[in-house]
């Protein structure tokens, strides 16, 4: 079956064609993203407002662009799958409505997809995981330690009580002065500095509740950088070393609880699967790796395009769902807010 997908919940333009055969392996065809990154640039951050107006100009294109790239026509699409949440709602609003516009013109199911669902079934799609699996979703808007029984059946075991480890990173950036977004740059910048020179906190270390608190650790980053302003190269490369070490020694923490949790409520998971931009991140993937050896698992990440935003994933999530009969009808509606772990009835959406 080939699926149609549709992301615009952030500020990315995305769409791609995925095919999923009867034996629930899948390949992407085409895989079209258009960042909104230099538009937002001098705002420091997402700007909702003009992210809306970017998807509407250009999301015809990069759909028609998805199609050609994988040489097919809407007639043989087995469906449509939009994002329909959580994220910024005039993005939203733009993909839900373009695919409800496709699939009534070309007489296909619609499918509308949770976002964060498509992060968590992309490593299915690229490594085949079966279920049931422990994931660690980690984007700019969300922290997540999540029990993934089968398509629709998430059980939320920890999150974060304030900042997502991305708008950490982000948060970061802003505030030495680095380019936007924070995460890779800040990352980058660490690889040329000592992650010792700096003493910041590792919020919730040892807890049995596999939550996340990050908000301390950026104020705790801003005074060291207060302490010794103006700062140099090396400095700025010192302090991102330093941050990310205590993002890596607490996701190392908090996950390995997760997993502790996920055994005591589950058994064993077949797989710890990462996901969200943040999963890009090599020393958060390399730390992520130990752990699930640790436990006794394996570690799955899917490469860095398929970690950040992307319509695969929402093709992929679509073909999941259209493969077990669950679909949408066009009253769907576009959601802000829509929590993983939220039992819905297709039917009333
Ligand atoms: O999943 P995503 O593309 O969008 C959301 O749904 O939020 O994640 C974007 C987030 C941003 O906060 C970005 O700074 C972070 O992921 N990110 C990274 C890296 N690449 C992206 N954070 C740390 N290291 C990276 N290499
Ligand atoms: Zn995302």
């Amino acid at each position: 079956m080939l699926v149609l997908g549709i992301e615009t919940t952030c500020d990315e333009t995305a769409a791609a064609v995925v095919r999923r055969d009867d034996t629930g392996l899948g390949e992407i065809l085409s895989n079209v993203v258009l960042s909104q990154i230099a538009e937002h640039a001098a705002f420091g951050g997402v700007v909702p407002e003009i992210a809306a107006r970017a998807h509407v100009e250009v999301l015809d294109r990069v759909i028609a662009t998805a199609m050609k790239e994988a040489k097919t026509e809407f007639s043989a699409l087995a469906g449509i799958a939009a994002a329909a949440g959580p994220g910024l709602i005039g993005g939203v609003i733009v993909g839900l409505t373009t695919a409800k516009a496709i699939a009534l013109v070309a007489e296909k199911p619609l499918v509308a997809v949770n976002h964060l669902e498509a992060h968590a079934l992309t490593g299915r799609l690229t490594d085949g995981a079966s279920f049931p699996f422990c994931l660690f979703l980690a984007s700019g808007g969300h922290t997540q330690i999540v029990a993934v029984l089968d398509v629709g059946r998430y059980e939320r075991l920890g999150t974060t009580l304030d900042d997502a480890i991305g708008e950490a990173f982000d948060k970061t950036g802003k505030l030495l002065g680095l380019p936007y977004p924070g995460g890779p740059e800040v990352e980058r910048r660490a690889t040329q500095g000592d992650g010792a020179r700096f003493t910041l906190p590792r919020p919730m270390l040892g807890r049995a509740e596999p939550d996340f608190s990050l908000s301390g650790l950026k104020t705790a980053l801003r005074l060291e950088a207060e302490k010794i302003a103006p700062v140099s190269d090396q400095d700025v490369a010192d302090l991102c070393a330093s941050f990310q070490q205590a993002i890596v020694d607490v996701v190392s923490d908090r996950v390995s609880a997760g997993l502790r949790l996920f055994r005591e409520r589950y058994g064993g998971p077949t797989a710890l699967v990462a996901a969200g931009g943040v999963a890009a991140n090599q020393a958060i993937r390399r730390a992520l790796n130990r752990v699930a050896i640790a436990s006794g698992t394996v570690l799955i990440v899917p490469p860095p395009a398929l970690c950040t935003d992307n319509g695969a994933m929402i093709a992929w999530a679509g073909a999941e769902r259209l493969a077990r009969g669950m679909t949408d009808t066009l009253a769907a509606s576009p959601r802000a807010r829509w929590p993983l772990d939220m039992r819905v009835s297709t039917a009333g959406r």
